[in-house]
């Protein structure tokens, strides 16, 4: 069952239909708010039935706290007041919130034998009119524009573990590369780099991509964070006989001159055998540039340089050893020794509509943008325009996402991580922007990129430590 995320949820049932079991289930301990927990906070205990005004507006102001921060809370009360559950759906509306009442179809039997069997049952005719109340609420919900799951506790033992998830499917989703963007490497940069990699292969990645940068991005690090030179760390990557593509995600056209990206990206693919990829950018960190004394001329001029570089390396990467007059580039020869192993992958990085994509369409094997799958499915109808437009076939060109994605042993886990990464960023912007969730929950959103075409992912985890994260996901490689 997809419950939202964020979403209020309200829980709908007679004591004993399950609604704190099922709460427990499937959602944090910080998320679920209970009438009778709060009851034992500022009362005697859970069923102290006079500390219910004090519990009742301590609820009402957690639910409130919670959905202004964009965080996900769960009701656990009876859950059978109309004018209470009005006042958390308008409060939810109000916030863009989905509004979920899941209702506990418990038959009456089974929660009348659950009651008796509690320490301190609920009083018989008390259950009864819960029981009768059950009959006309759902008509009710129905009216109020909740949307409204159904499930039924009747197990007779309660159930402790969720069933795991099935195993995917080889071949069945998108490919997934991951992109290395930290080295939290120790004493040891290349055993660090060997066991990554390693974990990689066996789990059945695709590849991998390192990002290319002179000091550690402010967004993944810290400036005085190891942040090694790509192509020399390919090479060594490409010594370990695994299957993986390796390449760059992505090179900025400003480091290096264009014929130098060709050289090592030519001889990065015999030396892997045909596994290398070149993604290409138009660089955008000023700070780095200065630093290494590299112009960073303005956008436009960057761009134009990206052009320039794109079209040179596929006039070198051509066969033959022919002079070459292009658009942009003019070269008396183009003897580039070794050659490519085979055709040599193009992605071209960022999703700049007017340039970017043009430039991607025109000399790219791919395009690499971010966002979610709105944006993906924007970006990819621009890209196809500009395809026509230079009259090339649309599936000559594909569209791969750079994934920046929170991973979690589970949910709680997946926010636990969000709350160390998040910095200044609000809990909740953070987690939407990187999906935090479980692996199931990305499997299922890689499914949805899959079926907007994208048939590459490179993942990135802003916590990758080393090979023991890249086991822990590896239910996000298929190949
Ligand atoms: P809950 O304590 O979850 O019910 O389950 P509830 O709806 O929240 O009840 P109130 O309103 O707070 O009183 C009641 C009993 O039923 C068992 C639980 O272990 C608990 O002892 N149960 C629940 C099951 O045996 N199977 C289930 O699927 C759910
Ligand atoms: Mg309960």
């Amino acid at each position: 069952m997809q419950i939202p995320d964020p979403a209020l949820v309200v829980l709908v049932g007679a004591s004993g239909s399950g609604k704190s079991t099922w709460a427990a289930r499937h959602h944090r301990d910080v998320e679920v708010v209970s009438s009778d927990a709060l009851r034992a906070v500022v009362g005697s205990g859970p069923s102290d039935l006079d500390a219910s005004d004090d519990a009742f507006r301590l609820l009402d102001q957690i639910v409130e706290g919670r959905v202004r921060r964009g965080l996900t809370v769960v009701v656990d009360t009876l859950g059978l007041d109309p004018e209470r559950r009005a006042g958390w759906a308008e409060l939810a509306r109000q916030h863009g919130f989905a509004t979920v009442a899941v209702v506990l179809d418990t038959p009456a039997a089974v929660c009348r034998a659950r009651n008796s069997a509690r320490d301190r049952p609920v009083p018989a005719p008390v259950l009864g009119a819960q029981l009768q109340r059950m009959r006309e609420v759902r008509a009710e919900l129905d009216a109020e524009g909740w949307d409204v799951r159904a499930v039924a506790t009747d197990a007779p033992e309660p159930v402790t573990s969720t069933t795991p998830a099935a195993e995917p499917a080889p071949g069945s989703g998108p490919r997934v590369l991951l992109q290395v963007s930290r080295f939290p490497w120790d004493d040891d940069p290349l055993a660090w780099l060997r066991d990554v990699a390693r974990a990689a292969d066996e789990a059945g990645f695709a590849g991998l991509a390192l990002m290319d940068h002179l000091i550690q991005i402010p967004q993944v690090g810290r400036a005085w964070d190891p942040i090694p030179e790509p192509w020399v760390t390919l090479g060594a990557l490409a010594a370990l006989g695994t299957d993986l593509e390796l390449g760059t995600l992505c090179t900025p056209a400003t480091f290096r001159s264009p014929g130098i990206i060709a050289k090592a990206a030519a001889t990065l693919d015999v030396l892997t055998g045909g596994r290398a990829f070149c993604g290409l950018g138009a660089g955008w960190w000023g700070r780095e540039h200065a630093a290494y004394a590299l112009d960073f001329p303005p956008t436009a001029q960057r761009l134009d340089d990206l052009e320039v570089a794109a079209e040179t390396v596929r006039a070198l990467w051509a066969p033959g050893t022919k002079a070459y007059a292009g658009d942009r580039v003019d070269l008396p020869e183009t003897t580039c020794y070794p050659r490519p192993a085979g055709p040599l992958p193009l992605v071209i990085g960022g999703g700049g509509e007017q340039r970017t994509l043009r430039i991607a369409a025109r000399w790219g094997d791919a395009c690499n943008v971010q966002g979610d799958l709105e944006t993906v499915r924007r970006k990819t109808a621009v890209l196809r325009k500009h395809c026509d437009d230079v009259g090339r076939p649309h599936d000559e060109v594909a569209v791969t996402v750079l994934d920046i994605a929170v991973v979690g042993d589970d949910r709680d886990d997946a926010w636990t991580r969000v709350e160390r990464l998040r910095g200044r960023a609000k809990a909740a912007d953070f987690a939407a922007r990187h999906h935090a969730g479980d692996v199931v929950a990305h499997r299922e959103r890689h499914d949805r990129l899959l079926e907007e075409g994208v048939g590459t992912i490179f993942l990135a985890l802003p916590d990758l430590g080393g090979a023991d994260d890249v086991e822990r996901i590896a239910g996000l490689a298929r190949r």
